[in-house]
């Protein structure tokens, strides 16, 4: 099987000032962290430069969305290519906060990772079941519509990693249990198998999401189809060293 590189995202959200975040930051760059880790923090628009210019080099740099055009009259939206220019190499697309509270579509996110990906931005794209899915039995459904409009819009698999984040367990503090992960993962790649090809199956990172901490990453990272995490919460505390060095 191809070596997959694990990879942790720190999901900011809507956090955080040139203080604290000169604070996270700082911490980050003085940690010890695993050189085998790829590790990605993704930063409010308005620090991405500012993110860029103070973490250390061997720390990636994501915008949180995108929009699907170059340039022009799209009040408020940024594109890949400011992303890039600011130096963030990464944008997490999908997340389901831009899906379930901004109501993007299924096609909006496609085209969005379709438009990162011409720009030559990695892509973290994210898909996940709601609560009431789950509990419907819809999950598998669910995942895979998500990632077939993902994947019509991916011409490079090498830039693209797919996080999964059960809605229900984002922000909840309700992780899913290692085994719940590890179903879904497994069946993602079997899915990959399937429908683009044992190259992209054995080599993709699907990493996963929602209420990861320092207490539950080393259960979660133990499973033989996570290959990262994007943590949220945890991302703006201490322990997201500890995440980081998960596989240590
Ligand atoms: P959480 O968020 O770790 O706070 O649950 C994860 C995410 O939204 O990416």
């Amino acid at each position: 099987m191809a070596l997959r590189r694990f990879l942790v995202g720190g999901n900011w959200k809507m956090n955080g000032t040139k203080e604290s975040l000169g604070e996270l930051i700082l911490n980050l760059n003085t940690s010890d962290l695993q050189e085998e880790t790829e590790v990605v923090c993704a930063a409010p628009f308005i620090y991405l430069d500012f993110a860029r210019s103070c973490l250390d080099p061997r720390i990636s740099v994501a915008a949180q969305n995108c929009y699907k055009e170059s340039k022009g009259a799209f009040t408020g939206e940024i594109s890949p290519a400011m992303i890039k220019d600011c130096g963030a190499d990464w944008v997490v697309l999908g997340h389901s906060e831009r899906r379930h509270v901004f109501g993007e579509s299924e096609e909006l996110v496609g085209q969005k990772v379709a438009h990162a990906l011409e720009h030559d931005l990695g892509v973290i794209a994210c898909i996940g079941e709601k609560l009431e899915e789950r509990e419907a039995g819809t999950t598998d459904d669910v995942v895979f519509t998500q990632t077939q409009i993902i994947a019509e819009n991916v011409n490079d698999w090498g830039k693209v990693v797919l996080a999964y984040e059960p809605v229900w367990a984002i922000g909840t503090g309700m992780t899913a249990t290692p085994e719940q992960a590890q179903e879904v993962h497994e069946k993602l790649r079997l899915w990959l198998r399937a429908n683009v090809s044992d190259d992209v199956a054995d080599s993709v990172r699907i990493i996963y999401g929602g209420s990861v901490t320092g207490a539950n990453c080393r259960e979660l990272a133990s499973q033989a189809d996570v290959d990262g995490f994007l943590v949220g919460g945890a991302s703006l505390k201490p322990e997201f060293v500890d995440i980081i060095n998960a596989r240590a």
